[in-house]
């Protein structure tokens, strides 16, 4: 086990996605957000009502794009106000995070160049054996105004009190700082500080 991985683990709004692109676009590794599998999930759930899958076939990472049992579904269509509270709820079950940390591991063992993965509870329980594992936090105030420039996301600083209450409190993996993870509290960095942030600590691994 010799690719690199990188995981960046926080509560919502707080910039994980938007770092962890660009940090793998710096550093030339496979990005993914753990979050997508959870919202096509829902997407699928509110479709059929089911939640248990036969297949799940990931067609393209980045833009993603996937297929579960025989329903078709992309990037675009993840991330809306449903989506953000039905992931949330549906991330709760046991069975599911099995299902989706299968899938986790096989996106790693798949990419070539290495990844850089976030998550709720990527350094912690899906990737606890992680080159470097980050913890990004900011106050509720600095992430619902960083969701609110996300032109597709209407997430209000109540959505995100909820949200972030639930996936800190479910007793299946809850968001945690994992052990041996960095905490970066990131409210008067700006993306470009908090990469370099994470490059230092990369270098000390
Ligand atoms: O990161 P996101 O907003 O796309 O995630 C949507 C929901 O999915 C989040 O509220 C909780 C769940 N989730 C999770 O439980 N574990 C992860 N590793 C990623 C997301």
């Amino acid at each position: 086990m010799n690719k690199i991985l990188i995981t960046l683990d926080g509560p919502s709004g707080v910039g994980k996605t938007t770092i962890g692109k660009k940090l793998a676009n710096e550093l030339n590794l496979d990005f993914f957000s753990s979050g997508a599998l959870y919202r096509a999930l829902a997407k699928f759930n509110l479709i059929t009502k089911k939640i248990i899958f036969e297949n799940f076939h990931i067609d393209s990472l980045a833009p993603f794009k996937c297929k579960i049992d025989e329903i078709v579904i992309t990037e675009k269509e993840l991330y809306t106000n449903d989506l953000n509270e039905k992931s949330s709820e549906i991330a709760q079950l046991s069975e599911v995070r099995g299902l989706i940390q299968n899938i986790l591991h096989s996106i790693y063992n798949e990419s070539s160049k290495g990844l850089v993965i976030e998550g709720r509870d990527m350094g912690s329980v899906v990737f606890p054996y992680a080159n470097l594992k980050i913890y990004l936090d900011a106050s509720e105030e600095v992430r619902s105004l960083r969701r609110k420039v996300q032109s597709n996301n209407q997430e209000t600083i109540d959505d995100i009190r909820t949200r972030d209450t639930r996936d800190k409190n479910r007793v299946n993996s809850p968001l945690v700082v994992p052990n041996g993870a960095f905490l970066i509290q990131t409210d008067n960095f700006t993306i470009d500080e908090t990469i370099i942030l994470i490059k230092e600590k990369l270098e000390l691994q």
